[in-house]
């Protein structure tokens, strides 16, 4: 199925999303949200696992901005909101391959990934602040719990980048490949998931994930801060700046 900037296709087994937007850094729509939102809570015992991937030179820039001033995710039933809150729900290996830019929640859906599979040309941004927003998708608690707090508090206060290598270091990323490997090392991690028994994916994935309410309940709280700070005039600019092509100016605020 091709949905208006993702192609999601379910094929042996695999829930295949890959975010078809390059010429906008396949920057996520709401309309994309939707069908991503539907795929992941249509999951049944046909799919044994899920890859996320991106077309071109960048996995995700992250939220649309356009689309974050057009129509803020302030409603509960906002496709933005039903994406995230199924991420922790879905009950078999997600695994997603990286390249170029990954920003926002191009790197929050990863702390929900099972595997990462990066190119050595990854870079992982969370720039939260520089919008004047807050993390999301359970990355307040995920982000330190993977790394280590004062690493997560570069990443999330500053909104300092990571490089591919930095980020294997960190955890982030499970196997670092070349650019031109990045497909072959994907399908095969692929193969090896379709051979195992799925049931004993799902339930040592069930294991793993044992106290995922936690992540859940993190989700809620970081989104009554998130909704408020959408509808900031720090937002507004950061967003107007970064369309304009011009540096934010935040001098006016407190
Ligand atoms: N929302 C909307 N449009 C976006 C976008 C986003 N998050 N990210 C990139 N784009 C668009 C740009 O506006 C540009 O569109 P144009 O060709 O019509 O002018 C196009 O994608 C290419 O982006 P550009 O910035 O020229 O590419 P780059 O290679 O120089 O940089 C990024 C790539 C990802 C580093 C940079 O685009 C970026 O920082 N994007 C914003 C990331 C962000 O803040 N996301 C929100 C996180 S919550």
């Amino acid at each position: 199925m091709m949905s208006a900037g993702v192609t999601i296709e379910k094929a042996d087994g695999i829930l295949s999303i890959r975010f078809s937007r390059p010429d906008k850094k396949n920057a996520i729509t709401s309309a994309m949200y939707l069908a991503m939102a539907e795929a992941l809570l249509s999951i049944d015992n046909s799919v044994r696992a899920v890859l996320f991937s991106g077309e071109g030179d960048s996995f995700s820039a992250g939220n649309d901005l356009k689309d974050f001033l057009a129509a803020p995710p302030l409603d509960d039933t906002h496709p933005t909101l039903r994406f995230i809150r199924a991420l922790p729900k879905v009950p078999v290996p997600m695994l997603a391959a990286v390249q170029g830019s990954a920003v926002g929640i191009g790197t929050t859906l990863l702390l929900h990934c099972d595997l990462v599979i990066a190119a050595t040309n990854a870079v992982f941004a969370l720039p939260f602040t520089k919008l004047g927003l807050v993390p999301e998708a359970g990355s307040s608690l995920l982000l330190p719990q993977l790394m280590g707090y004062q690493r997560a508090a570069a990443m999330l206060l500053l909104g300092e980048p990571i490089a591919a290598a930095q980020a294997e270091r960190f955890g982030l990323v499970t196997q670092l490949v070349e650019p031109d490997k990045l497909e072959e090392a994907t399908k095969a991690v692929l193969a090896k998931l379709r051979a195992l028994p799925a049931a004993s994916l799902r339930a040592t994935k069930a294991l793993m994930k044992i106290h995922v309410s936690r992540t859940s309940a993190r989700i809620d709280e970081e989104l009554a801060v998130f909704k408020e700070r959408l509808v900031s005039p720090e937002l507004k600019e950061a967003a107007t700046a970064f369309l304009e092509k011009r540096a934010p100016d935040f001098s006016k605020f407190s």
